[in-house]
């Protein structure tokens, strides 16, 4: 059996990456996978991946800033499997160039994806985690995939390019969150990523 054998897991960002691999080995530890991405096609290929050996997602179409997208996302869960158990918010971007050669729109759609999604997906995950506001007899996760750049010094123009570093940067503000979505439904948790390119370490 597997280690999430039955639950159901939404991940963000699904179709390539750190998201797609996330999303398979969710699904071949049993769990059901629904893989957004902001581009279709590649969460549709994880899907179709997860098929192919003998699992159970579907792929939809997600923006993660957008906060409508989400109720949009949580109903079509909920009509493919009928619960949520996992959120993995997983999709983001990373910043181009020095800070100085960066615009204002250039600093706000790094919030969007980085940030504001984490508010948007954990307030929207936690909503169907307890339906109704009831406490459910199981509990539910909600993991954020950050970077290693919020524990560690680094160049300015990169660190704030890591918007998502926020996430790990500030343990009392992720164990207060938790907390509270504990005392909900959920527990959340910022999981550092690592480079995964030796070329472009972010
Ligand atoms: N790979 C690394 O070395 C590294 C290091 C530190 C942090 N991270 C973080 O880990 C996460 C995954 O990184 P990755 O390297 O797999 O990235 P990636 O670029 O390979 O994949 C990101 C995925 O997110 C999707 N995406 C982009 N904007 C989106 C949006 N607005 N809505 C929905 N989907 C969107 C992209 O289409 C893509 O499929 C990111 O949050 C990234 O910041 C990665």
């Amino acid at each position: 059996m597997g280690m999430v054998e039955g639950k159901v897991a939404i991940v963000t960002g699904a179709g390539s990456g750190i998201g797609r691999a996330g999303a398979l080995a969710l699904a071949r530890e049993g769990a059901r996978v629904v893989a957004t991405d902001l581009v279709l096609a590649s969460a549709e290929e994880t899907a179709a991946m997860i098929h192919r050996e003998g699992g159970m997602a579907i792929a939809l179409s997600h923006d993660v800033g957008e906060d409508a997208q989400w109720d949009v996302v949580m109903a079509a869960t909920q009509s493919a499997f009928g619960q949520l158990d996992v959120l993995v918010n997983n999709a983001g971007i990373s910043g181009k160039g020095s800070l100085a050669d960066t615009s204002p729109e250039d600093w706000r759609t790094l919030m969007r994806v980085n940030l504001d999604s984490v508010y948007f997906g954990t307030r929207a995950a936690i909503a169907a985690m307890a339906p109704n506001g009831k406490e459910r007899d199981r509990f539910g996760s909600i993991i954020v995939i950050s970077s290693i750049l919020g524990s560690s010094a680094a160049r300015v123009p990169r660190l704030i390019a890591r918007a998502r570093a926020r996430c790990a940067s500030s343990p009392s503000r992720s164990r207060s969150n938790a907390r509270r979505a504990a005392r909900r439904c959920a527990s959340t948790r910022s999981i550092p990523a690592t480079s995964t390119r030796r070329s472009s370490p972010r």
